[in-house]
């Protein structure tokens, strides 16, 4: 079998600790099956930048160092400041300058050049995430004639939305490069469809002439998924540690959990208000409630990232200060990471999980609180429909994150959820993250790039452009 070239901006190397996002978990099974070699940045910023190899069983990392230029231009700069607000619908936030985009452009030819030193001609390529849109372009213009495909984590917006990109009619055109190109949702590809027809004209059978020869790039929806069962025995051990323990005994009443990376996406002011109209509307639950936010630090140095900070203390504070008695406090606010074991534990005690971004790719959170829960006494997710994850989470309560006091009342609708009813929608839900197990998830992603037609009807399969602009399926329940 032909080795499988990850290339992904963070890599999460052997024995890293906690690491941001969900691609450890996405790709953990695809390192297991496969021999891989996961290329990207070490994490580091230097003036001197170095490039380290691990070697790990069957597997290789190969990372390499940002100069500040770099860390500045294409991480802080056009990944951070402009595609990310961009792809989550918020041109308001973008901040666009040509010097940020040539630095992006730099970085992925850097990277092209190490893979060109690594890569042999019958190696899968697999590029992952919106710092690496022109890596295709790159490698073909040196020459490579691999299968090379994208996976893309977050959101893609409709065409109305991206072509206000700057240079978008260069960079997203860029991604024809690649065999396959995947999203998290078919409303995300069919957002893509559309903005191919729409911007290129292009024509449905997309069929690309690239020098002498004709290659044709495939789109397609290929939801991540968790390790479902592994999950769900973490979390029964984790519920018994004494960080559970401590949790549970220092709280009068149930616990409602959030956990997120410190992002606007994420939707944590919002829900914040929102646990406040809950609090005014439904005084009965005052001292039997405590909502637990993790939020670990992320991306700090950008102006963005620090105002929403201020203004989830601001919140949160403003709660405590309206609500909290000597032996209650409503919010529990706490900025550090936790291990996936720690959160596992706590996710199984807790009654509520409230995960409610503004607008997110998949959101791993969802599903790994659902795979957390007892069966017998499951606890119950609300979860906002700009998640990716709804798509196959209907049998959550699907909130607006934009309308507090729906929000709240799904709080109270949470809590007061028979235990019946907790039981039918908790097994129907964990049926779903059974059925995308994420263990399939490479598998389906690299077959695909590999020229295997999807079988039809295929949730995760890759689809021509026509078929997602008959028939573009958003957010809604679907039998597979
Ligand atoms: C999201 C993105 C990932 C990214 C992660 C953490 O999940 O899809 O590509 O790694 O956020 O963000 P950071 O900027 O810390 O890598």
């Amino acid at each position: 079998m032909a080795r499988v070239f990850i290339i992904s901006n963070r890599v999460a190397l052997p024995n890293a600790g906690v690491q941001p996002g969900g691609l450890e978990v996405a790709l953990k099974a695809t390192l297991r099956k496969h021999s891989c070699v996961w290329l990207g940045w070490s994490g580091e910023v230097g003036e001197t930048p170095q490039t380290r190899r691990i070697d790990r069983g069957d597997n290789s990392y190969v990372v390499s160092d940002l100069c500040t230029a770099d860390f500045e231009e294409y991480y802080n700069g056009f990944a951070n400041r402009v595609l990310w607000p961009v792809l989550h619908y918020r041109l308001d936030l973008a901040e666009f300058s040509r010097r940020d985009l040539s630095g992006y452009l730099r970085v992925n030819a850097r990277f092209a050049d190490e893979l060109a030193r690594l890569l042999q001609p019958d190696d899968l390529v697999w590029v992952h995430d919106y710092h690496l849109f022109p890596l295709a372009r790159a490698l073909r213009g040196r020459g490579f004639a691999n299968p090379i495909g994208f996976f893309l984590h977050i959101p893609m917006p409709p065409p109305e939305i991206l072509a206000a990109l700057p240079n978008h009619e260069n960079l997203i055109p860029a991604l024809s490069d690649y065999d396959l190109v995947g999203f998290q949702t078919d409303g995300d590809a069919a957002n893509f469809a559309r903005y191919l027809a729409k911007e290129l004209g292009m024509p449905s059978h997309m069929s690309l002439r690239l020098g002498s020869g004709e290659r044709a790039m495939r789109i397609g929806a290929f939801p991540v998924g968790i390790e479902t069962r592994r999950f769900t025995r973490m979390a029964e051990r984790a519920v018994r540690t004494s960080l559970v323990d401590e949790v549970l005994r220092s709280i009068p009443g149930a616990l409602m959990i959030g956990v997120d990376r410190m992002d606007y996406s994420k939707g944590i002011p919002q829900r914040l208000e929102a646990y406040e109209r809950f609090l005014a509307a439904y005084p009965q639950w005052h001292g039997k409630i405590t909502f637990l936010q993790i939020t670990p630090k992320s991306r700090s140095q950008i102006p963005e990232y620090s105002d929403i900070q201020q203004a989830v203390n601001a919140t949160a504070g403003r709660i405590n200060g309206t609500y909290a008695t000597a032996s209650w406090t409503p919010v529990r606010y706490v900025n550090r990471p936790y291990s996936r074991t720690a959160l596992s534990g706590l996710y199984r005690a807790s009654r509520v999980g409230l995960v409610t971004p503004m607008r997110d790719g998949m959101n791993l959170v969802a599903k790994e609180y659902v795979a957390a829960q007892d069966p017998d006494d499951p606890g119950v997710l609300v979860l906002s429909r700009f998640a990716g994850a709804a798509a196959e989470m209907p049998e959550a309560l699907l909130v607006n994150p934009y309308d507090p006091e729906a929000v709240g009342a799904a709080i109270a609708r949470a809590m007061e959820m028979p235990l019946e009813e907790r039981r039918r929608r908790h097994a129907a839900l964990y049926a779903a993250l059974l059925r995308n197990d994420i263990g399939k998830w490479g598998d389906r992603f690299l077959t695909a790039l590999k020229g295997d037609r999807p079988k039809p009807g295929s949730h995760a399969g890759a689809a021509l452009l026509n078929d997602l602009l008959a028939a573009p399926r958003t957010a809604a329940p679907k039998p597979h």
